[in-house]
């Protein structure tokens, strides 16, 4: 009998049909899943192939002992309860390390399109307002290679933005939880980098630790004019605390991640022209899509077999008892 597979995302129908020929599937195909289907779908599943947008409740984890392995098409776990996992020897696959270059790509094009003010001057001209001609003193930005720019986390990502920055010829400060020593890069303490950054971008993983390290007093105490970028995770930043800095128009931010996604229609950020704001596609790369896709494929295969997966996020199940 073939393994049931329930996938709560669409996906390429050349993909679909590769999965069929192996599994039974159950695909979810019309948009965000809801939860209570996630619940009833899983009943009768053996694994799961999701991604950032199905939450894995402790749960769901609990009432289907069943499951032989979660794999997520995403290097993050935050959606799923990996204590509860690891506590039911539930194997969970994820695809770390080929999105890296295309997050910190897109770290540094929010950089310079903040800096630049590239999406305000677009807007400007669409709608019809260049009518004076060239003065000096002309929708003026800043250059990145005369910024400080702090690095928040300097894992696989944050070293990547700092190689990128380097190269602008930025001045570059770090701050990692457990200290690194990187050529080119100053550590200071966090309050520190807050205060002395010209750009402050975001690389740590959302773990309770990191929940709102960008917090209001850090918010105030940036410099007037000072960027933050977030190409991480949404809970890393207070968002409320944010709006409200961004609202003063003392600070400006590049966005690629938010506390609730899809980001609320009402939500303030959408009014305010001191932001860019992206739809969480730091990993959007044909390239990038197709290497996390091939890896979350080679997990829930492993997964299946009841091999080890090739890339687990809690490598902990497999320890002996
Ligand atoms: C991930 O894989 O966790 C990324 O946020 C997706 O872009």
């Amino acid at each position: 009998m073939k393994s049931r597979v329930l996938i709560t995302l669409p996906l390429p129908a050349a993909v679909l049909d590769t999965l069929g020929e192996q599994f039974d599937l159950q695909v979810w195909d019309e948009g965000p899943m809801p939860q209570a289907h996630i619940e009833r779908w899983a009943e009768t599943a053996d694994a799961i192939l999701c991604s950032l947008g199905t939450s894995i409740t402790a749960d769901l984890i609990r009432s289907n002992p069943q499951l032989r392995t979660v794999s997520s098409i995403s290097v993050g776990v935050d959606h799923i309860d990996m204590d509860a996992a690891t506590a039911a020897r539930l194997p969970i696959g994820h695809t770390p390390g080929v999105l890296v270059d295309s997050t910190a790509d897109l770290a540094l094009a929010l950089m310079l399109a903040t800096m630049r003010r590239v999406v305000e001057a677009d807007r400007f001209i669409r709608q019809g307002h260049w009518s004076s001609s060239w003065t000096t003193d002309f929708f003026l930005g800043e250059d990145l290679s005369r910024a400080t720019v702090g690095i928040v986390g300097l894992g696989p990502t944050g070293l990547a933005v700092v190689k990128r920055v380097s190269a602008f010829g930025a001045n570059v400060i770090g701050w990692n939880r457990t200290e690194r020593e990187i050529p080119g890069v100053r550590n200071v303490a966090l309050d520190d980098l807050f205060a002395e950054a010209d750009i402050v971008s975001l690389h740590t993983a959302a773990t309770p630790e990191t929940h709102h390290l960008v917090n209001a007093q850090r918010l105030a105490s940036m410099k007037t004019g000072a960027v933050i970028i977030n190409t991480a995770r949404g809970s890393v930043i207070d968002e409320s605390a944010l709006i409200t800095a961004l609202s003063s128009g003392k600070i400006r931010a590049g966005l690629d991640v938010y506390e609730q996604e899809p980001l609320a229609e009402d939500s303030p950020l959408l009014a305010m022209d001191n932001v860019v704001l992206m739809p969480h596609l730091g990993s959007a790369t044909a390239k990038t899509r197709q290497a996390m896709l091939a890896r979350a494929l080679e997990n829930l295969a492993a997964g299946l077999e009841g091999k080890s997966l090739p890339w687990c996020a809690n490598p902990k199940v497999y320890a002996a008892s």
